[in-house]
């Protein structure tokens, strides 16, 4: 995990420089779960802490759970616990989907600040980091789940019955459109997914982080031993 944190921190700042270099900002959005903590706990500590110019990051989300900020189940107490507020990110700089209001309510207001925040023009975050579920889910776009289907709003309300909750999530529209997308991906139980995914064996494109392809930005698997364990297997057979 060390060493995928390390990697997921370089890419991050790399991305970071880039897009402040040539536009003057980084807009993000973080991934949710439990992966990404020690790579947002990383960002904290040097080189990072200090080259990234933090100044001008503007921080998003991939997706929520319908909670309130405080829960232990939100995304964001996650990232501000582990990224924000080590790093005194001020709260004009982060822009968290509203776990805590009506579903549908809270996915058209988050539509509404990536509009005003692109000022009109098509909603292009310079990152989207992405984690990858058992069952090949990404962000909170699940399988057999409403949201896998909207393919004009950026931002919907999903209710996912196996977690009998609702979700908020960037759609297919919103993550596509992204400079560049990082999947971080750690343990035994992602190999089967993420090699179903890679290599296209059969009913890959049933699982949902099969539709993630940046029409003019690139993807980026990062992935530890244990995830990746299955690709060597599978290259030689
Ligand atoms: C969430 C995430 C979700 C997560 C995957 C992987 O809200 O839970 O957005 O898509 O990235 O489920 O989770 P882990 O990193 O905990 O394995």
């Amino acid at each position: 995990m060390k060493a995928l944190a390390e990697a997921g921190a370089r890419e991050f700042a790399r991305a970071a420089g880039d897009a402040i270099s040539d536009r003057g900002v980084f807009r993000v959005a973080l991934a949710g779960g439990s992966t990404p903590r020690a790579m947002y706990e990383r960002l904290t500590r040097s080189p990072y802490r200090g080259s990234i110019r933090w100044e001008r990051a503007r921080f998003f989300w991939g997706d929520e759970r319908c909670v309130p900020p405080d829960s232990e189940r939100s995304n964001y107490r996650m990232a501000r616990e582990a990224l924000l507020k080590p790093l005194g990110i001020p709260p004009r700089q982060v822009f968290r989907m509203k776990g805590e209001e009506e579903p549908a309510r809270a996915a058209r207001a988050y539509e509404d600040v990536l509009r005003r925040e692109f000022r009109g023009r098509p909603a292009r975050l310079d990152l989207v980091l992405l984690g990858l579920g058992e069952d090949g889910h990404l962000a909170s776009l699940f399988p057999g789940t409403r949201a896998l289907g909207e393919s004009r709003r950026l931002v919907a309300a999903n209710a996912v019955a196996k977690f009998s909750e609702w979700r908020l999530t960037l759609t297919y529209r919103a993550i596509n459109a992204a400079r560049r997308i990082v999947f971080l991906v750690s343990g035994e139980e992602k190999a089967a997914p993420l090699t179903k995914i890679l290599r296209k064996r059969r009913g890959w494109r049933d699982l949902p982080a099969s539709r993630v392809s940046p029409r003019r930005g690139t993807m980026l698997w990062l992935l530890d031993q244990a995830a990746a364990s299955r690709l060597q297997k599978s290259r030689r057979s």
